[in-house]
């Protein structure tokens, strides 16, 4: 849900610390807990390791590489992206998702009747495009972004956005987060 984004209740340093424990002592198994969202540097790493996680997934922060295989305006419109950018939109599965301000984003927010709700993969279990005419068709969406359509494509982004400032290879990435 929307209002979940901003619950302090539901942030790393509570919940990370509150999952571990819950695995260890109420189902006493040994169930690595991975954090992720917001995850850029060194310093997160050891921020969600410390809060108890086994390992980080980190998204946004490769998006900005050589290797990303999103066409070259996406990872530009990432380069120039301001953190005022990234809104938060509703998918098609019900939930929110964080994404760069365009013309497609205004439209989904606004609900624009324009958008394309043809269901073209049926490629979600709970899909209200699909089922209900709603929303948009997410696959559709992501993959004019990836194919470069900055404006009509959905841009996903972590809230890191605006933190990038050139496109470097994985490698260099790697090398500065494992340091
Ligand atoms: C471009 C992009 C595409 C993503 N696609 C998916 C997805 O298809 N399924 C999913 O579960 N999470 C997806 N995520 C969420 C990431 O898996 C990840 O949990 C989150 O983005 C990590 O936060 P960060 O981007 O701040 O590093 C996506 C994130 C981004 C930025």
């Amino acid at each position: 849900m929307v209002q979940d984004l901003s619950d302090r209740t539901l942030e790393a340093e509570q919940v990370i610390p509150e999952l571990v424990a819950y695995l260890q002592q109420e189902l006493g198994k040994a169930i690595p807990v991975i954090a992720a969202g917001g995850v850029w540097d060194r310093s997160d790493i050891d921020r969600m390791l410390a809060l108890g996680a086994s390992g980080v997934q980190i998204g946004t922060r490769f998006i900005t590489t050589d290797e990303c295989d999103a066409d070259i305006r996406y990872k530009v419109f990432h380069l120039h992206a301001q953190p005022e950018d990234v809104v938060i939109i509703s998918s098609p599965v019900g939930m929110p998702g964080r994404a760069l301000r365009n013309t497609f984003v205004e439209k989904a927010i606004a609900g624009s009747p324009d958008l394309d709700k043809r269901c073209l993969a049926s490629c979600l279990h709970h899909c209200k495009c699909r089922d209900e005419q709603k929303h948009y068709c997410i696959i559709q969406v992501l993959d004019k972004a990836a194919r470069g359509d900055i404006e009509n494509g959905l841009i996903f982004s972590g809230s890191n956005a605006g933190r990038a400032d050139r496109i470097i290879p994985v490698v260099e990435l790697m090398a500065e987060l494992v340091a």
